[in-house]
């Protein structure tokens, strides 16, 4: 049967086609609206607005579930790896073990960034916010590879190849800098992670080999953050490359999407919110209670999320992952108690109970990159480096789509009405 919705405008009845997802989602395909009414919808935020067809992720924010490409986000945090999700992801199906061998291969293949780049890093002040750099070098990356044609498969294929091999590289790079070390070159015998590592925290002069453990647990939560549909990083990477900007740009502005605290810069806010609880010697009911107070700005951060209102399937995989991490490595971080504390609190609480506020996947992401020696203003970089693959294959997704076209919202003008210019002495 097929589905439709009527609406009526000011007297005018409108039939429209009503588009259903194979989970049994409805979307009212309200696209001929205007033309036939002068009306458009209004949606603050695009909380109730389908921007896309998509086949990549499935999440059901009232249930708390998540799958990549019908695959349950708990089986894969278990049972795959992170370059094995992000095939995934771009192709639509697992991998057998020859064409993940091949897809690992061709990323290795492009771990280098050309030489002169490392002028770039060489001119951002030392305490540059890395996801400024890690953005600016992304966009800068379509500099030097701009004869690929990014409308063929190969094309494509190559800028996907050379983000996914070049972004740890940039990512642990920019560190570097930070901190006045020599950069580290990419050591394509080790594994994604385990090289990332030791881009990060190798110096030539010494013998660095990577923890198997700790670089494990990088990879589990770079699959937790690979993809999550259309949120605003994403979102963002769709827009700009409707309008066919190339991938490299798309990523770069994805990337400063990203970096607000009310999206990925929240994992680094949760950090600087723990300590400052810490350090105030305020009890968790007080710090509660200060966030519930509407005269002050400040929110608990880490809680709440526009699409779950449940559980974030993510958070309590990552909360089981925190206390196992932590006791792997022997750390004892008071921050994991303040931060147990702080939701047990806030569960309790009226506040957050009745406006389904739980705890997402930054709440608990940060104490481990803490134990896995990340610094705080380099999560949300981290995050980034998840969630390129979801990207790269929203991207590819949007642009083989036959509706495809350039983005662009239309709005309700709120200004003046048409006025005669003022001659400047007569003002
Ligand atoms: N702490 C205190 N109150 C909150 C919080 C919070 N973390 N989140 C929402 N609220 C309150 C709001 O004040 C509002 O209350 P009101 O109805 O009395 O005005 C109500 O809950 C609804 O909040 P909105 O801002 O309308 O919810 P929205 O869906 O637009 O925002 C968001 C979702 C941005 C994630 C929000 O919950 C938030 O700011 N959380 C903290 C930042 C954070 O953790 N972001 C990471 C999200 S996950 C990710 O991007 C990877």
């Amino acid at each position: 049967m097929t589905l439709t919705a009527k609406i009526e405008v000011n007297g005018t009845t409108v039939e429209l086609p009503v588009v259903e997802g194979t989970e049994k989602e409805l979307g009212i395909d309200i696209s001929t609206l205007r033309g036939k009414t002068g009306a458009i919808t209004m949606d603050w935020g695009y909380g109730n607005t389908g921007s896309a067809e998509s086949g990549i992720t499935f999440l059901d924010g009232e249930l708390g579930i998540l799958r990549y490409r019908g695959y349950p986000i708990e089986q894969l945090a278990e049972s795959s790896n992170f370059l094995e999700v992000s095939y995934l992801l771009y192709h639509g199906e697992l991998p057998t073990s020859a064409q993940l061998d091949v897809f690992k291969s061709k990323i290795v293949y492009h771990t280098l960034v050309h030489e002169d780049m490392r002028s770039f890093f060489n001119a951002f002040p030392k305490d540059a916010h890395p996801m400024a750099v890690l953005s600016s070098a992304v966009c800068a990356l379509s500099t030097y590879y701009q004869q690929g044609d990014e409308s063929t498969q190969e094309g494509l294929e190559l800028s996907m190849f050379r983000l996914m091999g070049k972004l740890p590289t940039i990512a642990a790079w920019t560190y570097k800098k930070s901190l006045g070390h020599p950069y580290i070159y990419p050591d394509n015998d080790l594994n994604y992670c385990e090289n990332f590592l030791k881009m990060m925290f190798s110096l030539p002069t010494e013998n660095y080999v990577p923890h198997p453990d700790i670089a494990k647990a990088l990879d589990v939560l770079l699959i937790l953050h690979a993809d999550h549909e259309q949120n605003c990083s994403t979102s963002t990477v769709r827009m700009v490359g409707s309008s066919k900007a190339n991938l490299f740009a798309s990523i770069s502005a994805g990337i400063a999407a990203l970096w607000g605290p009310l999206h990925g810069g929240a994992n680094q806010a949760v950090l600087e919110m723990l300590e400052e609880v810490v350090a105030s010697g305020k009890s968790t009911k007080d710090f509660i209670n200060s966030v519930k107070d509407k005269d002050s700005s400040s929110r608990l951060m880490g809680f709440g999320h526009r699409v779950y209102k449940n559980f974030d399937p993510r958070a309590k995989i990552i909360k089981v992952f925190a206390d196992r991490v932590l006791n792997l490595l022997g750390v004892d971080d008071p921050m994991l108690e303040v931060a147990k504390e702080l939701e047990e609190t806030a569960l309790r609480d009226e506040y957050f109970v009745s406006r389904k506020l739980y705890p997402n996947v930054d709440f608990y992401s940060g104490i481990i990159y803490r134990a896995l020696g990340i610094p705080v203003n380099f999560f949300t970089v981290m995050f980034a480096i998840g969630r390129l693959p979801g990207w790269i294959a929203h991207w590819k997704e949007m642009n083989a789509h036959p509706k495809n076209r350039i983005g662009r919202p239309r709005q309700i003008y709120t200004g003046e009405t048409e006025r005669d210019f003022i001659q400047l002495n007569d003002r």
